[in-house]
């Protein structure tokens, strides 16, 4: 079977376990994220087929929630916070430096899906600046020399 159809099939599946209802559509949009990492073109409009609703309106509603992601995202997402106690104590270097080990800027996702990297507001850690944080995982006090073996690529 093709990744695609497995896709398909995986998502035809999601469908089935919701009634054709309006009110159904956020749900339904978490549940497909969650199993896939983001919203498709081809997820938006199955979806809009089986809810008998336009795809600008599941659009619509998807657009207005900032949870809804239309790109894939990597297996790890490496967030870098930008605020301004990581900012004093030099987080741009960090930043920088993971640019360069995975050759991707902040918003992008590596061709493998691997990585997807990311700059954030504070992160509420201030005591541990500078704050980088590996899908849940927080690591503190983080220099340039660390990132690579944080990235999981020394
Ligand atoms: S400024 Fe980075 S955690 Fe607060």
């Amino acid at each position: 079977m093709s990744n695609e159809t497995d896709a398909n099939g995986r998502l035809d599946d999601i469908l089935a376990g919701y009634g054709i209802e309006r009110s159904n559509i956020i749900p339904i949009l978490q549940a497909v994220q969650a199993e896939f990492g983001y919203l498709s073109v081809g997820s938006i409009s199955a979806i809009a087929k089986y809810l008998r609703l336009s795809e600008s309106v599941v659009y619509g509603v998807s657009t207005f929630y900032a949870q809804f992601k239309f790109v894939p995202v990597g297996k790890r997402l490496i967030r870098v916070c930008r605020g301004t106690a990581c900012h004093v104590r030099g987080v741009s270097r960090v930043l920088d430096e993971t640019s360069k080990l995975l050759g991707i800027d902040p918003g992008e996702t590596t061709a493998d899906l691997e990585y997807s990297l990311e700059s954030i507001a504070c992160f509420g850690s201030c005591a541990l600046a500078p704050v980088m944080v590996v899908n849940e995982n927080v690591h503190g006090k983080v220099t340039p020399d660390r990132v690579k073996k944080i990235l999981g690529k020394d």
